[in-house]
């Protein structure tokens, strides 16, 4: 199928991706189109093997040697300059281009089947919460994609992160599921991009993200009196209210249909935190009330995406 140009949706261990040739830019066009994507916003080349750089990209500055071998295969994105035989369209212009090596043996073993780099952008539509089960991606795009390879749930959750070796430091472009500590520890101090200049950097990062239907409204962690108000309000209002919370002690607070109580892990939370979301807002909410995390760790990931989620 990725041969004869069509769109083939795949997991990796970070959500799934929505996938084409890299190299037949009517598939990359097409990827566009079944997204709804802004052309603006680059695709992410994925690779099954650190040889397919060389066509790929022109330089690999030390630290990106160093990241890539540290997680790839991981949830590690890198950004560096492009050859030639990089498209215009896959990356939105720029003369750089992203790559990921996705530690997923169905997503390893279709980039070695096809023998070229996939292009693969989180197969959502465009705006709405990444999917990290086939049945998300069947919800988005039935009728927009050909083939929908279904490995169960992916297991980190959230997006791989995003990282400029280009610069010096380095650029955080994207949190994701690899931790700003984790890539510290092993090149040390990098930047963490936000607005600005990063915006122009991480096309991205300037489009809508991640947004429910309903509304959602953050909650500082741990904070019940300003949860319990919130809910009140919205309920007085005849709101249809859904909450999602991850401390025992607003786990207190309610009970029913239209509340969720994660755990308190990162981890888990963040590999349920989209998958929770979209389910929620299945059920017609009017606004959606999420306490957040600490912001360490994974919990910087997480706070990114709930803050994009609630932006209006
Ligand atoms: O985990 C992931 O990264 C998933 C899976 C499928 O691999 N893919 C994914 O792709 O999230 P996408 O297209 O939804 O997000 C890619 C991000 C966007 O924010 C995009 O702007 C940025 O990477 N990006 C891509 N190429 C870039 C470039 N040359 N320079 C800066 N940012 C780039
Ligand atoms: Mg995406």
């Amino acid at each position: 199928m990725l041969r004869a140009g069509g769109l083939v949706a795949f997991p990796t261990e970070t959500v799934y991706g929505l996938g084409a040739d890299v190299l037949n830019l009517d598939a990359v066009k097409k990827v566009f189109e079944a997204k709804g994507r802004p052309s603006d916003n680059p695709l992410i080349v994925h690779i099954a093997d650190a040889k397919q750089l060389e066509d790929i990209v022109d330089e690999m500055p030390e630290k990106g040697k160093t990241l890539a071998g540290a997680f790839w295969p991981g949830p590690l994105t890198l950004v560096m300059k492009r050859t030639i035989l990089i498209s215009d369209l896959v990356t939105a212009g720029l003369d750089t281009v992203a790559v990921r090596m996705p530690n997923h043996p169905v997503a390893l073993a279709l980039v070695r089947a096809l023998g070229e780099g996939i292009v693969g952008p989180s197969a959502n539509l465009s705006g709405r919460p990444s999917p990290t089960t086939a049945q998300h991606v069947f919800d988005d795009l039935r009728g927009r994609v050909d083939v929908i390879l279904d490995a169960g749930p992916t297991t980190i959750g959230v997006e791989s992160t995003v990282v400029d070796v280009t610069v010096e430091p380095p650029a955080i472009l994207r949190l994701g599921g690899l931790t700003r500590e984790q890539i510290e520890q092993r090149i040390g101090k990098v930047e963490l991009g936000t607005g600005g200049d990063f915006a122009k950097r991480s096309p991205g990062t300037r489009h809508r993200h991640y947004a429910p239907r309903a509304s959602v409204l953050l909650v500082q962690a741990g904070d019940a009196d300003a949860f319990a108000r919130l809910l009140q309000a919205h309920r007085q209002l005849g709101k249809k209210v859904g909450c999602i919370v991850n401390s025992p002690l607003l786990a207190k607070l309610e009970s029913g249909d239209y509340f969720r109580v994660l755990p308190s892990s990162k981890d888990i939370l963040a590999r349920y935190l989209f998958r929770t979301l979209r389910e929620l807002d299945g059920l017609s909410l009017d606004v959606i009330i999420v306490e957040g995390v600490e912001e360490e760790g994974l919990g910087a990931t997480i706070m990114d995406r709930l803050r994009r989620a609630a932006e209006v």
